[in-house]
């Protein structure tokens, strides 16, 4: 490509140009854990990818074209899956869980809320769901489970749950559970006061706005930190996996000059 350089190095006065802020990508065929990848990169060149728009999701397409027929490549995504309860409920019984097998999938990576099922059982979803939720009265030592016969987003349930009652129900064990089970029964599903924040990072500290994820699950089973890749073989998108897998991966760096085509 024919093209002239402005003979001066991109600083702030560049970032004027939009062509400036594009990552330079480089794929690195050798299967590494996230980990390893993300100290390789940052030796070699600046960091893991950092992608922010649809053009940068093209080039690094591009690049990586080189790929084969590796079909997921580690790019510089990673997240924390920390489970809260609505009440801060965080003693014994905290922990406790009853997934619906395979969730919690993370569908898009975007379900950030749970629901119980009539069975008991419980599904993460996005928070935007309607549905009625069981909220709980007075103390969970002596605790009055409500169900609340009205469709309400997540949130819009915790807020009627906190005006009416003491908060959203926690489960703290199978009696909790079969109470809760009892009182769902007509209902498919209804929110219980488990969530998640989204808590989406790049390795290089860069905002996380742009998204790009595949309309897929994502499992996390009881993995407390997941990566992601970009799927070459499903147009690029986005999925998160185990940081332990080993997995050919996606560098950046910076141009450090500005091109004027
Ligand atoms: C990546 O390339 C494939 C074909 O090689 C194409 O189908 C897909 O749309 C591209 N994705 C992006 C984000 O450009
Ligand atoms: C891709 O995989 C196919 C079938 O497994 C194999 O025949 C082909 O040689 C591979 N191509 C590359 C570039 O590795
Ligand atoms: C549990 O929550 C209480 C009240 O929010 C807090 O003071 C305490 O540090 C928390 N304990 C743990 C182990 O997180
Ligand atoms: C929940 O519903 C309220 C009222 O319709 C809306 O303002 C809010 O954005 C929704 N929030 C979520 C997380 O879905
Ligand atoms: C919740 O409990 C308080 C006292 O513990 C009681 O006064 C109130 O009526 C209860 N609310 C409902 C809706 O049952
Ligand atoms: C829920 O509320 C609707 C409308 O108020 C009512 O028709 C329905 O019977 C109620 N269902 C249960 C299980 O209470
Ligand atoms: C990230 O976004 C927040 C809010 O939009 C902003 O205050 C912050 O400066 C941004 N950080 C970086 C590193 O761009
Ligand atoms: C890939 O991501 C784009 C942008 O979020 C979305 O429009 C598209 O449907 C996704 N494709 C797949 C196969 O998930």
């Amino acid at each position: 490509m024919e093209g002239i350089f402005i003979g001066v190095l991109c600083l702030s006065g560049c970032l004027t140009f939009s062509t400036c802020l594009l990552h330079q990508y480089h794929f690195v065929s050798d299967a590494k854990t996230w980990t390893e990848a993300q100290s390789y990169c940052r030796e070699t060149y600046t960091d893991l990818a950092t992608i922010e728009n649809t053009e940068e999701m093209k080039k690094l397409n591009d690049t990586s074209s080189a790929a084969g027929n590796s079909s997921e490549v580690w790019i510089g995504l990673y997240s924390h899956i920390v489970w809260k309860w609505s009440d801060g409920f965080n003693q014994s019984g905290a922990e406790y869980r009853n997934w619906e097998s395979p969730d919690p999938n993370n569908h898009e990576a975007n379900e950030l809320c749970v629901a119980m099922d009539k069975n008991g059982k419980w599904i993460d979803e996005d928070c935007n769901e309607q549905r009625p939720f069981v909220c709980y009265n007075g103390t969970l030592e002596d605790s009055d489970f409500e169900l609340v016969n009205t469709s309400k987003n997540w949130t819009e349930a915790q807020r009627h749950c906190r005006e009416h009652y003491t908060d959203l129900v926690t489960v703290r064990n199978d009696a909790d559970r079969d109470k809760i089970k009892n009182l769902i029964k007509p209902f498919p599903w209804a929110w219980i006061g488990l969530y998640r924040d989204p808590q989406i990072y790049w390795s290089d500290g860069s905002n996380y706005s742009f998204s790009f994820w595949h309309k897929g699950y994502n499992k996390l089973g009881s993995m407390k930190v997941v990566c992601g890749v970009a799927d070459l073989k499903k147009g690029g998108n986005w999925s998160l996996f185990s940081c332990e897998e080993t997995k050919p991966f996606v560098c950046y760096s910076m141009r450090g000059w500005c091109f004027l085509e």
